[in-house]
């Protein structure tokens, strides 16, 4: 397998308030293959969201590299529709004044999907989720936890990402919802040959779901 994603030797520092930089991600380097599921774990603190916020690029990095196909993300913008997220606040990833199914509209719209097959992709993302299709003319309030990152799987999916980096995306959500969601998550992983990056704290699902597993401590891969 040929790396989807290459990481290399990514740095953020953050000046604290005593005045000196903290180093949260202090030298990552790792690659990703198409169609792997790659496990980051680590103590709370360790550096695994702002990873995964500089592998996207909602983050600039302080110094290093991310690849994405052998390209540098940073000179390609619109490539970071092929890496989408999912986050640990179901609801918190939706702007609450619009509706679940405006969300993913919006989606469609970035990858130049026409107004009128928008609504028609979106009921197929919102069924294939298993999402009841009306479910997307509510508001994230008025959905479960479980629905509502069905609702955000189904957002990302609108994007024809590459690659998934889940922040905890099952970690607000009961036992039965979490397995149900895993389920999902490796259905369409299969059906999309899609390359996944699962942080998690539970490291009995990390290595039930992943192909391989990262622990991070300090900023650094241990
Ligand atoms: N924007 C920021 N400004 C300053 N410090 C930050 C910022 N974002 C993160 N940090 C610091 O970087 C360190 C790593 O934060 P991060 O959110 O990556 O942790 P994490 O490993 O995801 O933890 P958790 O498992 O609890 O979610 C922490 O010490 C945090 O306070
Ligand atoms: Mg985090």
């Amino acid at each position: 397998m040929s790396a989807l994603l290459e990481v290399r030797n990514l740095i953020r520092t953050f000046s604290e308030k005593s005045g000196e930089a903290l180093a949260a991600v202090n030298g990552v380097s790792f690659t990703l293959s198409r169609g792997e599921t790659l496990g980051i774990v680590g103590e709370s603190g360790c550096g695994n969201s702002t990873l995964a916020r500089l592998i996207c690029r909602l983050l600039e990095p302080s110094s290093g590299s991310v690849y994405l196909d052998g390209r540098d993300m940073a000179e390609l913008r619109p490539a970071c529709m092929r890496l989408q997220m999912v986050f640990q606040s179901p609801a918190g990833s939706f702007d609450p004044r619009r509706t679940v199914g405006s969300a993913v509209h919006e989606a469609l719209a970035n990858r130049g999907v026409p107004k009128s097959g928008r609504a028609g992709k979106t009921a197929a993302l919102f069924e294939r989720c298993g999402l009841d299709a009306e479910l997307a003319a509510r508001y994230p309030h008025e959905l479960s936890g479980g629905q509502c990152q069905r609702a955000a799987i189904a957002r990302a999916l609108a994007a024809e990402p590459d690659i998934l980096i889940c922040d905890e995306a099952t970690s607000a959500l009961d036992v039965t919802v979490q397995k149900q969601i895993i389920e999902l998550l490796s259905a369409l992983k299969a059906e999309r040959n899609l390359s996944v990056i699962f942080i998690c704290h539970n490291l009995a699902l990390v290595q039930s779901f992943c192909d391989r597993v990262l622990v991070m401590h300090g900023g650094e891969i241990v």
